[in-house]
């Protein structure tokens, strides 16, 4: 044997040795599981997700639910989930089912719950771990899209900061958020060539609102949110596509790129990079009052493990609106008696409670918005880009009878007015493949196919001659850019109907946003009923009111949430700051 190939012989054995190794490192890592059955829970998209997980001989055998609530639609991803666990023998790194994110996530929660009860360790349902007090720089309440901001932004500052989240996953009803998030004079708007500018944007949101918004709270929100974008790029968000919602003049609607749903991306991402600057995440961690204690807050928290305190230098309340309190709902809006919601079980507008021994003002309580397209009886939201790319509405005479993309008091009205108090969305194959977040709905089983036109009437049960009537006018009227019938603007009807299959969903309102709320300054102070701040105390998002007044625009939410969780990130900063120099 040459030298040469002793050499090559002895690196090939050191590189396989090196391997194995490792591989033996690895294996020797891992925490050994007790044979048995071992139960696991958390909180889906309905309620909770309660399952056994089966232990043999030291590998997962099976796993079983117990108990659910989730849709129809969503349920066949719990035993995918379980599937992946018992075949790759773990339960981490497992893959979401697309279109049933909630419910894939919380049943891969509820499968560590029980992988940690299997390695003899305490069921992680409640992430204290002890009811022990704590304190902190800042406590924010809620870990949606204003919480995960805030706690982002504090705590990549340095701030000590604990999240304290009501419910067993992040996101609130920033998960169910699709439309995207409205910015103007941004870097992708540029980039893409849409001329846009933020008095326009402050123009539309104005008149919006019916001009009741407070002009202060947007025209601070128009202007921070080119940055917003910015930042939220930085954080590693895809706002590649920007598409146009009712009541924007130009395109401003920022979403991941193919016109995806925003908020299962966006939701990940801030809670990734919350936890990466190293906030800690508290769920099944409910908030029952805030008081203060000197010039700290005591935040009282009841959780799995037991009821303690928080002690927090400043707070910022981001636990969302009032939309699933169907009492609260109608008491400030009785009109609305009977409505469904498109909210998450959780906002029920805990903290207008709290907030009253601290004199808090609260603002346009009344403002109550419907969503126009939402199926009946499951709360599901057609976003209103299916419209923003094209789809018209019709009735059940195969009629169209408003302009599709008015503002959604008006949409929602005008639907209420129809026959059944539903219509259809329709659509062709060239708006499905211009917007990916149709593909969700495909999945759910939520639309109605055919090859023509006729036979979609059919399925729908609706006069054909008067729906092929209706799409053959729809598309003269696109052509020419010109809806004399019901003055649907040219650049809100960027494609005609006309490539096969068609699809049609059936849709009416149900409520969607509470506008009113914690009346905040631009920095996201909260303000008492004789207008002074009250120091510490900071709220953002749904929780507060004014930004929208009487009508908020589609895409206004995630720029509301985004924009003042991160500046009341900034300052509670500076708050926490003063202190420091007491
Ligand atoms: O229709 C939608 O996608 C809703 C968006 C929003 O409420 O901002």
């Amino acid at each position: 044997m040459t030298k040469k190939k002793f050499l090559l012989i002895m690196a090939a054995f050191l590189i396989v040795f090196t391997a194995a190794l490792c591989v033996c490192c690895k294996a020797s890592k891992r925490i050994p599981l007790k044979d048995g059955e071992w139960t696991g829970k958390a909180e889906g998209r309905n309620g909770p997700i309660e399952l056994v997980l089966s232990v043999k001989n030291g590998k997962i055998s099976g796993a079983r639910i117990v108990s659910e609530s989730e849709t129809d639609f969503a349920k066949p991803a719990e035993e995918t989930v379980i599937a992946q666990a018992v075949k790759l023998n773990r339960v981490d790194g497992l893959d979401s089912v697309s279109g049933a994110t909630i419910t894939s996530k919380a049943t891969m929660e509820a499968l560590a719950n029980a992988m940690l009860k299997a390695q003899g360790k305490a069921d992680n349902t409640s992430s204290a771990k002890t009811a022990e007090d704590v304190s902190c720089d800042i406590a924010v309440i809620g870990a949606g899209g204003a919480g995960l901001s805030a706690a982002t932004e504090a705590a990549g500052k340095g701030a000590k900061v604990i999240v304290l989240e009501k419910m067993g996953i992040a996101g609130g009803n920033t998960n169910a958020a699709t439309g995207g998030l409205n910015a103007s004079e941004t870097s992708v708007q540029k980039s893409l060539g849409i001329a846009d500018t933020n008095e326009q944007y402050y123009q539309d949101t104005m008149k919006g609102g019916y001009n009741l918004n407070d002009p202060e709270l947007v025209r601070n929100m128009v202007d921070t949110s080119a940055e917003t974008v910015d930042w939220l790029i930085s954080l590693g968000a895809d706002l590649g596509d920007v598409g146009k919602m009712a009541g924007s003049t130009n395109r401003r609607t920022h979403r991941p790129k193919g016109g995806s749903a925003i908020g299962i991306h966006l939701v990940p991402v801030l809670q990734t990079a919350a936890e990466k600057a190293s906030a800690e995440i508290r769920f099944n961690s409910k908030v029952t009052d805030i008081a203060r204690n000197g010039s700290r807050f005591a935040v009282s928290v009841s959780s799995g493990a037991g009821d303690y305190t928080v002690n927090a230098k400043a707070v910022i309340i981001a636990t969302g609106g009032f939309g699933a309190n169907s009492d609260m709902v109608v008491q400030y809006k009785p009109d609305l008696a009977g409505f469904g919601t498109t909210n998450h079980k959780g906002a029920t507008g805990d903290a207008f409670e709290w907030v009253k021994k601290f004199n808090a003002t609260l603002v346009q309580m009344e403002q109550i918005q419907t969503h126009p397209t939402v199926v009946p009886g499951n709360g599901v939201m057609i976003t209103e880009a299916v419209r923003g790319n094209g789809a018209v509405m019709v009735n059940r005479e195969g009629k169209r009878f408003n302009n599709e993309m008015a503002t959604r008091d008006i949409m929602s009205a005008a639907i209420l007015r129809q026959t059944g108090k539903t219509s259809f969305l329709l659509f062709d194959q060239g708006i499905r493949e211009s917007l990916k977040a149709i593909e969700g709905y495909a999945r759910q089983g939520l639309l109605t196919q055919a090859d023509t036109i006729a036979g979609l009437a059919e399925k729908l049960g609706i006069p054909a001659a008067a729906l092929e009537e209706t799409i053959i006018s729809y598309n003269k009227i696109q052509a020419s850019g010109n809806d004399t019938e019901f003055g649907r603007a040219g650049s809100d009807m960027p494609r005609a109907i006309s490539t096969a299959p068609y699809y049609a969903v059936e849709v009416g309102p149900a409520v969607h946003h509470t506008m009113g709320g914690i009346k905040i300054n631009t920095d996201a102070e909260v303000i008492d009923t004789s207008g002074k701040v009250i120091s510490g105390l900071f709220a953002a998002g749904e929780v507060t009111g004014g930004v929208h007044g009487g009508n908020r625009l589609g895409g206004n939410a995630v720029a509301d949430i985004t924009i003042y969780g991160k500046i009341a990130a900034d300052s509670a900063l500076s708050y926490i700051n003063t202190l420091a120099q007491e």
